[in-house]
C-alpha cells in the first residue's frame, strides 16, 4: 500500500504542526482500528489511510489546511503515480474536513471520526480541554459512528471521574493541616 510511503514524505509538513507528526499517526490507528465498522471494503483501505495521512498537511490553521493542504496533498500524491479520481476524491476531502457534512462518502466519515476520537486521547485531551468553555458535547454528537460515540462518551467518563478523584488528595491535605 502507497499510503507507507506517502506518510514519509508528509512527516516534514506534519512536524509542523501544533501536535505534530504524532496527531496523524494516532488518527491513522484509530481509523485502521475501526475500518472495519465501516461501510468500505478492502479496496479503499489505501484511500482512507492516505487521506488521513494527508488530512493536516497544509499546516497548523484550518485555513492553512483549507487552502495550503490540497496543493500540498496533490503534489505527494502525483508524486507516487496515484489516480487523478483518487486525488480529486483525497484533496476535496482535505478542504472540508472540519466541516460535518450531511451524508458523505464512507472514507470521509471514518477520517472526521477517527479526527475527533483522538480529540479524547491520553496525549490530546488536555490541550482542548484547556480551551475556556470547550464543549464537548457538541463534539460527541458529531460522530457519524455511533460506537466510536459511545467509545468517546466512555472517555469523557473516565476523565471526569479521574479529575474528581485528583481533587480528593488536596482536599484531604487540608483536612490534615486543620486538624
Ligand atoms: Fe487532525
Amino acid at each position: 500500500m502507497k499510503y507507507m510511503q506517502l506518510l514519509e514524505l508528509a512527516k516534514p509538513y506534519l512536524a509542523k504542526n501544533d501536535l505534530g507528526a504524532e496527531h496523524t499517526l494516532r488518527v491513522l490507528d484509530i481509523a485502521k482500528k475501526n475500518y472495519g465498522k465501516y461501510d468500505l471494503d478492502e479496496t479503499w483501505k489505501d484511500i482512507v489511510f492516505s487521506l488521513v495521512v494527508l488530512h493536516d498537511i497544509g499546516g497548523p490553521t484550518v485555513k492553512e489546511q483549507y487552502e495550503k493542504g490540497p496543493v500540498i496533498a496533490k503534489k505527494l500524491l502525483e508524486k507516487l503515480g496515484y489516480h487523478s479520481f483518487d486525488i480529486k476524491l483525497i484533496c476535496g476531502f482535505i478542504q472540508r474536513h472540519h466541516e460535518r457534512l450531511n451524508e458523505p462518502h464512507e472514507i470521509f466519515k471514518i477520517l472526521f471520526d477517527s479526527d475527533r476520537l483522538v480529540m479524547f486521547s491520553e496525549e490530546e485531551f488536555d490541550h482542548y480541554n484547556s480551551r475556556p468553555n470547550f464543549d464537548w458535547n457538541s463534539v460527541i454528537d458529531s460522530f457519524y459512528h455511533n460506537d466510536l460515540k459511545e467509545t468517546a462518551k466512555k472517555l469523557i467518563t473516565i476523565k471526569c471521574h479521574l479529575n474528581a478523584q485528583d481533587k480528593t488528595p488536596e482536599i484531604g491535605n487540608q483536612k490534615t493541616s486543620m486538624n
